[in-house]
């Protein structure tokens, strides 16, 4: 049984492997303080050992509600922003087919997500999509205050009333928020809609593996056992019991920070050379973006997706400022195969490739372009994964959750935290005239004369 492996070799002309080792005690201690719940942040670890706790009764749960979800509607939309929309984007952009919204007949309904923005063009062509489908709602907030998901599911559940009436409306809804506190909570328990809590110990961008991102993925037809199963593996493979040289979490957490502390790279970009990974890279950038960017620290995270963006940012990565390092995800082995033909003619010269299936090319790509980057001093951190599944996927989600936190504890932030959110939140709700806000509207007025 393979597992998602990691390798390093190509930061060592930065940071030696002695230097990454002389880190192995810290690691340790932050992998340790991750399962002791002994520092900062240590109300929000609910995460750690999720993949080992869930229970059976909450999967059926959520199993049959998205199976349900399924029969009444040919499109679920989900509303949610952040941690509350990425992971469940991630996985099932990952898995699904690229072309799937084109697909007749269908065996799945289509997941579209709301309220991830607050585009008004996005919410208008939405709602007229909406108009000759049948359609339920997963309405996902754990704070249940957040205003861009508020305005979406307002809308949306309103039109979804006028479609149904308000009875069957109740049947389609279904809201993933705390279990007490927030306007989700009481409106949801208000109508009577279906629910599912978010516990207080897990805070957004490490939910993917709860409901709130599980029902998502259960309701686009994906399995939920499979990612968990996936996740406990990475647990068991990660937990501070093994050996640091075994422990991948601990290894990649190690070089990204040293590659930071010691050789002035402040960037990391997430690299793909399978393009249905483009939102694993976006949840990726949010869990650590979130989680490390504070007190004037943290890696800036970005993300490429090739060899798409090497005919854009290409020529950046191997010849601008050298303040970044990659870190590569590549999928080993793809679910289909095509093979290039010969052509009698050979036009385009393209025989040589002959015979030779499009993840060949691929993978030569890869290697060329990694060799290239470091030549040209940006060190590469390569992760691969030995196919698109579930199981793996849920490996590669708990791996960089894990390495997260290790890695916050070693930067010394709070990982769990976001306390820089508020900022535009403020500014926002002053401009918009929200009561409470007076004082600093009048500033606000003030500042833009
Ligand atoms: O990681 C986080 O906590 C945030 O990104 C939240 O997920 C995001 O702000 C959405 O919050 P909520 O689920 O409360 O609407």
């Amino acid at each position: 049984m393979k597992n998602i492996s990691l390798n390093i070799e190509k930061t060592f002309d930065f940071v030696s492997q002695s230097s990454i080792f002389s880190y192995e005690n810290d690691a340790f201690r932050a992998n340790e303080a991750l399962h002791t719940l002994t520092r900062a942040g240590n109300d929000f670890l609910g995460w750690v050992t999720l993949p080992q706790t869930f229970s059976e009764s909450e999967i059926k749960d959520i199993e049959e509600t998205a199976a349900n979800l399924r029969e009444k509607s040919e499109i679920v939309v989900v509303i949610g922003i952040g941690g509350s929309y990425l992971g469940a984007k991630a996985v099932i952009s990952a898995l699904e087919n690229n072309f799937s919204h084109l697909q007749k007949n269908r065996k799945n309904p289509l997941i579209l997500f709301a309220g991830q923005n607050i585009c008004e063009d996005y919410l208008f062509e939405l709602r007229e999509t909406l108009k000759n489908v049948s359609y339920s709602l997963i309405v996902i907030s754990k704070s249940g205050t957040t205003t861009e998901p508020a305005i979406a599911f307002r809308i949306l559940k309103s039109d979804l009333e006028a479609k149904y009436g308000k009875e069957e409306a109740k049947n389609r809804i279904v809201a993933i928020t705390d279990k007490a506190k927030g306007a989700l909570r009481k409106l949801s328990d208000q109508e009577g809609y279906k629910s599912f809590i978010i516990t207080d110990d897990i805070g957004g961008r490490y939910s993917v593996l709860t409901p709130v991102g599980l029902l998502p993925i259960a309701a686009a037809g994906f399995n939920i056992r499979e990612l968990l199963n996936g996740a406990k593996t990475m647990f068991e493979l990660t937990n501070p019991s093994q050996k640091f040289e075994n422990n991948i979490a601990a290894i990649y957490a190690v070089t990204r920070y040293l590659l930071y502390k010691n050789c002035d790279k402040k960037v990391e970009i997430l690299v793909n050379y399978y393009s249905k990974l483009h939102y694993v890279s976006e949840w990726w950038k949010q869990l650590y973006g979130e989680s490390e960017g504070k007190n004037g620290k943290g890696l800036f995270t970005a993300s490429v997706n090739f060899t798409t963006d090497l005919h854009s940012l290409g020529q950046y990565i191997q010849d601008g400022e050298r303040h970044l390092f990659e870190t590569v995800l590549s999928v080993q082995k793809p679910q289909f195969e095509t093979i290039i033909p010969p052509d009698e003619q050979n036009l385009d010269q393209l025989n040589y490739l002959a015979g030779k299936r499009m993840s060949e090319v691929n993978k030569m790509a890869e290697i060329g372009t990694m060799l290239a980057h470091t030549d040209g001093r940006v060190p590469c951190i390569s992760i691969e994964i030995p196919e698109m599944n579930e199981f793996y996927l849920g490996e590669m989600l708990y791996f960089f959750e894990k390495a997260c936190g290790i890695s916050g504890y070693l930067l010394e932030v709070n990982p769990f935290d976001q306390p820089g959110v508020e900022a535009y939140k403020n500014n926002m709700f002053a401009l918009l005239g929200k009561a409470g806000y007076e004082t600093l509207t009048q500033e606000i007025k003030n500042r833009l004369k």
